[in-house]
């Protein structure tokens, strides 16, 4: 089956903020995405993975003034930290958007010059606070006092600017506020999971108000075609980056963005939620585009009960973690032990008792177990099985695992789709276990037995490597070259490869290192809090 013969499948993260380096957060972020995005290409779609950075707004000009540099300076100077994170992480964007890029200054002008045109927006003053942190507007009445009494954003408790009198463009948000209800009642699905979709549902019945979209006080942002003086409120921008992400008008990339808009999923954190489920579908519906058909907002890091942060200074780097880990250890621990959706504690304890269990020991010792007795029984080949080994107990298991798979993948329940995989490795170990081949290969009358069972142990590795590369792209590459078969970032056809016995009989199966060495949690000298 050719790349994309299904189709184009269209993904995002969050656009992050420039003023600090990626932490465990936003790989969190990424890593799910790139998860997804990895599946759906053995899966057969052409897929887009979009992320980049959100470098206008006064937090990064703050953050910027703060180390002495120019904006655009302090912004070039934290492009490399992102891009090395994610190719650390081995996430494999299709493009990468950075908001102070020509291209996305051409979406911004071309998406909001054509809402003047049609009457969407107006010129007003604006009365209110603002949180510059949080770069959001807060009326009076949701923002909270500290103990001197000082108004604080309701988000991160940091104290809230005064606007008065500036003149602002504004988008008529209230208009949608039916036309919204209408669109998440005929599709439950849009907001997921289930629990933010009735946050937002109750956010938007409170009432909506008409939304600034520009400001005029500072200029670090894109200035709106029709009032120069203007530049874009930073959200106004960020949104769009999805847009110039898959290639909205831009002349090099002619037909792109309708091939591949609505995008799938807009993954995010739960914070951002409002942003992408009530802005985001309102301005797609005021500019005529279709809405994507899914935001998943999933829930936050916490160590100690705390949300990560790097502001928070309870940030390990993701490169720290990858040091004892591996790449291919540390993206399985997010993706597995966090049900995705839900807070999720982490602990050095927790990521050393999954590594092991279910990497080092279920499925790093089940390859190495079996690659060795190949070596020794073998000659180090696939065996010709007989036509009674496809009678066994692993491939019932594997005939299953697609289906189960693939339900759990268009939920983006990680933890689900990881687990069927891991009942099949350790079924296999299992059935390696019972059969006992090392007491076959005494036996010379055993001999069509013993090469039944390793047959199917092999087989069962190539089927759990496939399931596990969205996971674990490096391992499993290996496990895959090591059973003397082709380069699984080419593979298409996931439903396919996964029917029993194409495994060919020859092939040379080479036994190498460890795939993932067990830890000792006492000599790992690295904590999270
Ligand atoms: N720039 C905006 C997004 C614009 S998208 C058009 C932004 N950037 S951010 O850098 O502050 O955050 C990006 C994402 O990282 C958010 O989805 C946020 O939820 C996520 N995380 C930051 N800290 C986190 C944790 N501790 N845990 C999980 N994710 C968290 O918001």
């Amino acid at each position: 089956m050719p790349q994309g013969s299904k189709g184009t499948f269209s993904i995002t993260t969050p656009i992050y903020y420039v003023n600090a380096a990626p932490h465990l957060g936003t790989a969190y972020s990424t890593i799910a995405a790139d998860t997804i995005a990895r599946y759906e290409r053995l899966n057969g779609y052409d897929v887009a993975l979009v992320t980049g950075l959100d470098e206008h707004g006064e937090k990064v000009a703050d953050t910027a003034e703060e180390k002495g540099m120019s904006p655009q300076k302090w912004c070039d100077s934290m492009v490399p930290a992102f891009k090395d994170t994610w190719d650390l992480l081995d996430v494999d964007y299709t493009d990468f958007v950075r908001t102070t890029e020509p291209r996305q200054a051409r979406t911004v002008r071309k998406f909001w010059n054509d809402l003047y045109e049609k009457g969407y927006l107006y010129k007003s003053s604006y009365e209110g606070w603002y949180c510059v942190h949080e770069e959001t507007y807060y009326a009076e009445s949701d923002l909270e006092k500290d103990e001197n009494g000082t108004y604080v954003c309701p988000e991160c408790h940091r104290p809230v600017e005064r606007m008065a009198g500036e003149q602002n463009w504004f988008f008529k948000l209230s208009e949608f506020q039916d036309k919204l209800l209408k669109y998440y009642d005929e599709h439950p699905d849009f907001i997921r999971p289930r629990t933010r979709r009735n946050e937002v549902i109750s956010f938007v019945k409170g009432g909506l108000k008409d939304l600034s979209i520009s400001r005029s006080t500072f200029d670090l942002g894109i200035p709106y075609p029709f009032d120069k003086g203007h530049v874009a409120y930073v959200w106004a921008d960020a949104l769009l980056a999805y847009f110039t992400g898959l290639g909205y008008a831009d002349p090099d990339r002619k037909g792109e963005f309708e091939r591949r808009w609505p995008a799938q999923f807009h993954i995010v954190g739960k914070d951002i939620v409002r942003f992408h489920c009530v802005i985001w579908p309102a301005m797609l519906m005021a500019a005529g585009y279709p809405i994507p058909n899914a935001v998943f907002g999933h829930g936050f890091l916490l160590t100690k009960g705390e949300k990560m942060s790097k502001s928070r200074g309870n940030s390990v780097m993701p490169a720290d973690l990858v040091k004892v880990f591996g790449v291919d250890g540390y993206r399985y621990y997010f993706m597995r032990d966090i049900q995705f959706g839900h807070d999720g504690s982490i602990s050095m304890e927790r990521m050393v008792q999954v590594y092991n269990s279910d990497l080092a020991n279920t499925w790093g010792n089940l390859v190495s177990r079996v690659f060795n007795m190949t070596g020794k029984y073998f000659d180090g080949k696939v065996p010709q099985a007989p036509a009674s080994a496809a009678e066994n107990p692993l491939s019932s298991i594997a005939a299953k695992l697609y289906k189960t798979y693939d339900d759990c993948m268009q939920e983006l329940d990680f933890t689900g789709a990881a687990d069927a995989v891991m009942e099949l490795a350790g079924a296999t170990n299992h059935y390696v276990e019972d059969s006992a081949p090392w007491a076959l290969a005494k036996d010379p009358a055993k001999a069509d037995e013993l090469a039944s069972v390793i047959y199917n142990a092999l087989e069962a590795c190539r089927i759990i490597a496939m399931y596990l590369w969205p996971y674990c792209p490096n391992t499993s590459s290996d496990v895959w070259k090591r059973l003397g078969l082709s380069d699984l970032n080419k593979l298409t056809d996931i439903e396919g490869q996964s029917a029993w016995g194409l495994l060919p009989a020859g092939n040379p199966v080479q036994n190498g290192d460890a795939l993932f060495p067990r830890l000792d949690l006492d000599k790992i000298d690295l904590h999270l809090e």
